[in-house]
């Protein structure tokens, strides 16, 4: 799958590996899970309200539209995390709202 983002430089940074859904998604150090993903496929998660696919919108962590989730159930935003070696990120919400999850 072509990724929504096209990395043109930085790409002598080291490797990291993360999981994403259970897909391996190559990363560099000191990307952030939005990086990582968007560079990998074309959004980081559905959305709450339609079957719509969201991708984040302000990318400096302040519209709320890049929530991800570890595979513990900690919501992180995708465009304020920095990437680390071997993290489990689901795109899928769990059941009930974001503010029961909190
Ligand atoms: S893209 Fe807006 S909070 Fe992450």
């Amino acid at each position: 799958m072509a990724g929504r983002f096209q990395r043109l430089g930085e790409a002598g940074r080291r490797s990291v590996s993360i999981w994403v859904d259970g897909e391996p998604v190559h990363a560099l150090e000191g990307d952030t899970l939005m990086v990582a993903m968007l560079n990998h496929g074309d959004h980081l998660r559905r959305s709450e309200f339609d079957p719509s696919a969201r991708a984040g919108f302000c990318l400096m962590g302040a519209c709320q539209d890049c929530w991800v989730r570890t595979e513990e159930g900690a919501r992180l935003r995708a465009c304020s995390t920095p990437v680390q070696e071997n993290m489990k990120i689901l795109t899928s919400r769990l059941e009930g709202t974001w503010a029961e999850l909190t």
